[in-house]
């Protein structure tokens, strides 16, 4: 997989996900993690009424994509792409964030911060009163960027990844 290779120029745009971007989530999914989500778990999350998913897009044309993706022929297949995606369960008040990532090619841009915003935005816009999210010890990107939007650390959960061989951080943000 080629990294860092997109244009400096690419603009990104945050919505709400839908079941169209299911299986470009799924791609970045596979890309992100060792023990990925998935296509059916990730499909089930788009059924269920506590999940809410975002999508950070771009238009191909902004990424001059060289792929199969870009032109077919003279019909444009599919002319805007997930960069990334992350999502949260509303359970009695409190977000629990699922999972955040972002494609390899789109890290280091400000995808995932961007991603963050849309949904603390949402999760604060639905009265929830803290977020809380759960995140392998050793992930210092994803710490980094947690604690950059006001995640607090709160303790640990021993052997929660890898098959038991990694703890993960349990981290929350108060939001009243
Ligand atoms: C974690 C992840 C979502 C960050 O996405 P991103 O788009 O690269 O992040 P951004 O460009 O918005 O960076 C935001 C902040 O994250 C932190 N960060 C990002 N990449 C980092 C790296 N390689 N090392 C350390 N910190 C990093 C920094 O604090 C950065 O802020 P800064 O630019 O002011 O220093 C991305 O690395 C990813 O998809 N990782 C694989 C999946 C994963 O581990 N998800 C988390 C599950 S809990």
């Amino acid at each position: 997989m080629r990294e860092n290779v997109m244009p400096v120029s690419v603009a990104y745009a945050y919505m709400h996900a839908g079941a169209e971007h299911i299986s470009q989530i799924c791609d970045i999914e596979n890309l992100s993690f060792t023990e990925p989500w998935s296509y059916d778990s990730i499909e089930r999350e788009f059924t269920d009424s506590l999940a809410r998913y975002f999508v950070a897009i771009f238009h191909v044309d902004d990424a001059d994509h060289t792929g199969p993706d870009k032109i077919n022929g003279s019909a444009r297949v599919d002319a805007w792409r997930v960069a990334g995606y992350c999502g949260y369960w509303s359970i009695a008040g409190e977000a629990h964030i699922t999972n955040i990532a972002v494609h390899p090619e789109h890290r280091g841009r400000g995808v995932g911060a961007g991603l963050i915003n849309a949904m603390l935005n949402d999760i604060a816009s639905q009265k929830h009163m803290s977020a809380t999210l759960e995140v392998r010890v050793d992930n210092d990107a994803a710490i980094r960027l947690y604690e950059r939007f006001g995640f607090e650390r709160a303790g640990k959960r021993k052997n929660y990844y890898d098959h038991g061989k990694k703890d993960a951080l349990i981290m929350w943000k108060m939001l009243i």
